[in-house]
């Protein structure tokens, strides 16, 4: 039998308290997350920085600002998804989280997932991404392809703060939530569903949404957007893809299916 979710007022009271690793002793306070309970999509960032540990939400500096933009271009509001930290407390002087700490932080992230039980869950940026796949691959290769972490589509994403650092991330990464956006809709025509909240359809799409799902980061357009859009994991080999109507990614793509969450 499956062990109970926790609900996320009890996750957040142990989160409150934990000192399970020395970034608890430089913490303003801790950062839980924010967003729907029940999100389709569950954004996973790395760690807090200066103004989320002075305000206790993940996301509210200028990557913040921009990640509410780039959602905007899914057809996503913020109050929609669900948005996380692999670590809930911020590293001194950003540093990037360590290993350890990360192996001590993941219970809470995964008792965060297995109650929000989303549908998808974008991960932002090479800290992320390899933790929930589990892989060495870099985000670099893997952004804008689905892949797959338990019964959760993965669809992983650049850190929107390295946009910020290097222009010329911003394309791929606008779109790459395009192509989310795609995605969900995508989702709801499978299953019958008339589209969710925030996912309705009325995304400002960016050009060449599918461009990034097939594989080719940064590509600047592609004519079929929903042909390459990965509706589903399983990567199907490039070619007869759109034809049989399964997701195609290209033979480049990587396709990882990490058994097990976290
Ligand atoms: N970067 C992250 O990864 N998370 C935040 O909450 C803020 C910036």
């Amino acid at each position: 039998m499956s062990k109970p979710h926790i609900p996320l007022d009890q996750i957040r009271a142990q989160v409150t308290e934990c000192r399970r690793c020395p970034l608890a002793d430089g913490r303003t306070q801790t950062v839980f997350g924010v967003g729907n309970p029940s999100a389709r999509v569950l954004i996973v960032g790395e760690a807090p920085g200066k103004n989320e540990d002075l305000q206790g939400e993940p996301f509210v500096g200028a990557a913040g600002k921009y990640l509410n933009e780039l959602l905007a271009i899914a057809g996503l509001r913020r109050e929609d998804v669900f948005i996380a930290n692999v670590l809930k407390c911020r590293p001194p002087g950003n540093r990037d989280p360590r290993p350890e700490e990360i192996e001590l932080c993941a219970p809470y992230l995964r008792e965060q997932t297995r109650t929000i039980d989303p549908e998808f869950i974008v991960t932002l940026g090479n800290f992320s991404t390899k933790f929930i796949l589990k892989t060495e691959v870099g985000i670099t290769r893997l952004h804008g392809t689905m892949q797959r972490a338990g019964k959760f589509k993965v669809f992983p994403i650049f850190h929107p703060a390295a946009a910020l650092y290097d222009g010329s991330k911003r394309e791929a990464l606008e779109n790459d939530f395009a192509t989310l956006g795609e995605l969900l809709r995508e989702s709801d025509a499978a299953s019958g569903a008339a589209p969710a909240a925030g996912a309705s359809g009325n995304a400002a799409s960016a050009p060449g949404a599918a461009a990034s799902a097939a594989g080719a980061p940064g590509a600047a357009s592609a004519p079929s957007a929903t042909a390459s859009a990965a509706g589903a994991p399983s990567a199907a080999p490039a070619g007869g893809a759109a034809a049989s109507g399964e997701p195609s990614q290209p033979d480049s793509a990587p396709h990882i299916e990490q058994p097990h969450l976290l």
